[in-house]
């Protein structure tokens, strides 16, 4: 971060064993450009994702988490656009973190140095921050397409190296190579939210906490279904809608409920600030959507205060009958 850029409101946190540090949350870029699951063009477009990238930097927010493949290229395109047309100071101390996709076609690890650089070019930097290796996904193994991430590492095409979507397993041979290469594994970006806690029961949260590698949270709000604003009556459309349909969404209104009330205890937080600063209280760092500054704004109401360990445990009771499984099964 430079001298000259104001300080932010929030405390940073460590980005694992890096030495570097990022704010407390993230905001997520997925929608950004992404017609089929966010329907980009359709009751939002760009001119609502500046405003929301302008309304972060305002709150004291300069981490954005995107990928390549997000609107196909667009959402990196769009923080490039955003931060050249901005004359906000912290637009100059941005934390871009982007992905790697493991294409099964990718076979050779040359394709990941190769997709870095498409990545800059679309984001008008000559290094990223943070980059992640999307998902663990065959026909290559993690230590092929690891081993490539040391090498950007090394080179200086990236601050630090992450990955995604890795198991307990993955997550430790991935950090076995890149130790091996002399770097940390930063961080491990997987779905967590009060609606999906399986990294809690499967020993990753426990084992990355003990390991120093921090958990990015994605989908904290459950693609907005913590916000309470879908109901059976008023199910998301599009693909969300499959995902949870009005039986499943009947089934939250206890614990959306319970949101609400200890919302209010703490002087009229929303549910979907309550979701957030429940996965602060579990030491991750949550990586919010959001398609507009109203957005942003609401979300980083969740910094700044606490739920206390009683609350928490209350909606770790509630949340146990809703658990979903993975967008992947
Ligand atoms: N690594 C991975 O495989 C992976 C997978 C998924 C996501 N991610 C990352 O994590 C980020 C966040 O996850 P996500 O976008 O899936 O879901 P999310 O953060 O749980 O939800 C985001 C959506 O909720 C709604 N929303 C957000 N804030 C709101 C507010 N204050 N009030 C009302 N509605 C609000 C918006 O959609 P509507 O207005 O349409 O409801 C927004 O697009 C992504 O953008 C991406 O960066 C990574």
């Amino acid at each position: 971060m430079s001298d000259t850029s104001p300080a932010s409101p929030w405390p940073t946190v460590p980005l694992g064993r890096t030495g570097l540090t990022i704010p407390p949350l993230g905001i997520g870029t997925w929608a950004w450009g992404d017609r089929f699951y966010w329907g980009f063009g359709r009751g939002y477009g760009e001119d609502d994702l500046q405003a929301a990238f302008e309304a972060a930097l305002d709150a004291g927010i300069t981490f954005f988490d995107t990928a390549e493949v997000y609107g196909l290229g667009r959402s990196e395109r769009f923080l490039a656009r955003f931060a050249a047309a901005s004359s906000h100071p912290r637009a100059r101390d941005l934390f871009i973190a982007t992905k790697f996709f493991p294409y099964p076609w990718r076979w050779r690890q040359a394709a990941l140095p190769r997709a870095l650089r498409g990545s800059l070019r679309r984001l008008g930097r000559e290094q990223v921050d943070l980059y992640q290796i999307h998902w663990p996904w065959p026909p290559r193994p993690v230590e092929v397409w690891v081993t490539a991430l040391a090498q950007v590492l090394r080179q200086g095409r990236a601050r630090a190296g992450g990955v995604s979507n890795y198991n307990l397993d993955q997550m430790r041979r991935a950090q076995a190579v890149l130790e091996h290469h002399g770097f940390p594994l930063a961080s491990n970006q997987v779905e967590f939210s009060l609606l999906r806690r399986e990294i809690e029961v499967n020993g990753l949260l426990q084992a990355a906490q003990e390991q120093g590698i921090t958990i990015l949270a994605y989908s904290p709000l459950a693609m907005g279904i913590l916000t309470g604003k879908y109901t059976p009556e008023h199910p998301p459309r599009g693909p969300r809608g499959r995902r949870f349909p009005p039986a499943y969404l009947e089934r939250l209104r206890p614990l959306l409920h319970l949101m609400e009330e200890i919302g209010q205890a703490h002087g009229g937080k929303t549910p979907a600030q309550v979701a957030l600063n429940w996965v602060l209280a579990k030491g991750a760092v949550p990586l919010a959507g959001a398609k507009n500054a109203a957005q942003v704004r609401s979300n980083v109401g969740a910094l700044g205060w606490r739920l206390s360990a009683d609350e928490v445990a209350a909606l770790d009771k509630a949340s146990e009958p809703v658990q979903l499984g993975g967008l992947f099964g």
